[in-house]
């Protein structure tokens, strides 16, 4: 059964909208609190937590990694780049997944899938770093063969396709449908090579069957239509609305 991972990454946008330069004052109550938001989502069926930490902290911050660590039961999936200050964090914290990904500062949100192919050196050593620390890596790239090959080379257990080129062609079936085939070919390549394949980015309540009818991922991490519908339906039943929609 295909796992659901929850990013709550943008209900720390909404925080830092008002509180960025008060967390740590006790006299403010502090909304919303993404901890909080976390904690409902397992309760509502939540297999994992992502967060991404980005080196310029822009939503999540390092004390909401260590809370989550603290606090959640299921899995932590820690999202970040190969940068060496977040790096040391992820070293600290020992999150039960991390997912490595490109950033760059002028991104409103990843924008693409890591060049393991450029970057091979920079990323096999990072994520060498945190295998040997237990945590289990897995490497956000584009739906390419090639890529996969050199994710699989790094000796990476697990690969999460990126699914924005299907997610952004609605509204355009045919080239939805090329995107499609695309994310297929690419996890049933994966998956013969001894991958885990997940996917994310894009995600949302209209899309995810058509996407698990192509292939049945083993996880699929999504973050922003959660958050949204929970604006208006609330978090647990928007984390139990898509439950039940992967479940079919
Ligand atoms: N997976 C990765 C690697 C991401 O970078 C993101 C975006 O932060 C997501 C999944 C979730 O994407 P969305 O917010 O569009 O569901």
């Amino acid at each position: 059964m295909t796992k659901l991972g929850v990013n709550i990454d943008h209900s720390a946008t909404l925080r830092q909208a008002r509180y960025r330069e008060c967390l740590d004052n006790k006299e403010v109550i502090i909304e919303p609190n993404p901890i909080e938001i976390a904690l409902l989502a397992e309760k509502a069926g939540a297999d994992s937590i992502t967060a991404h930490l980005r080196e310029d902290r822009r939503h999540i911050v390092d004390a909401d990694i260590y809370a989550l660590r603290e606090k959640i039961t299921t899995k932590l999936n820690l999202e970040m780049a190969c940068n060496e200050n977040v790096l040391n964090v992820a070293l600290d914290v020992v999150p039960d997944y991390v997912c490595l990904v490109p950033e760059n500062r002028a991104e409103v949100t990843t924008e693409g899938g890591l060049d393991v192919i450029t970057n091979y050196d920079k990323t096999k050593k990072v994520s060498d770093a945190l295998t040997e620390k237990g945590v289990v890596v897995s490497i956000f790239i584009d739906p390419d063969e090639k890529q996969i090959e050199y994710a699989k080379k790094m000796n990476a257990p697990v690969i999460e396709l990126h699914t924005g080129a299907y997610a952004n062609a609605w509204g355009n079936k045919q080239k939805r449908l090329i995107e499609l085939e695309r994310l297929k070919r690419a996890a049933e390549f994966a998956k013969s090579i001894g991958l885990t394949v997940n996917s994310g980015h894009g995600i949302n309540y209209q899309n995810v069957k058509e996407l698990l009818g192509a292939f049945n991922f083993n996880e699929l991490n999504i973050g922003h239509t959660i958050i949204c519908r929970s604006l208006v339906v609330g978090i647990e039943k928007a984390v139990a609305e898509m439950k039940s929609l992967i479940n079919g």
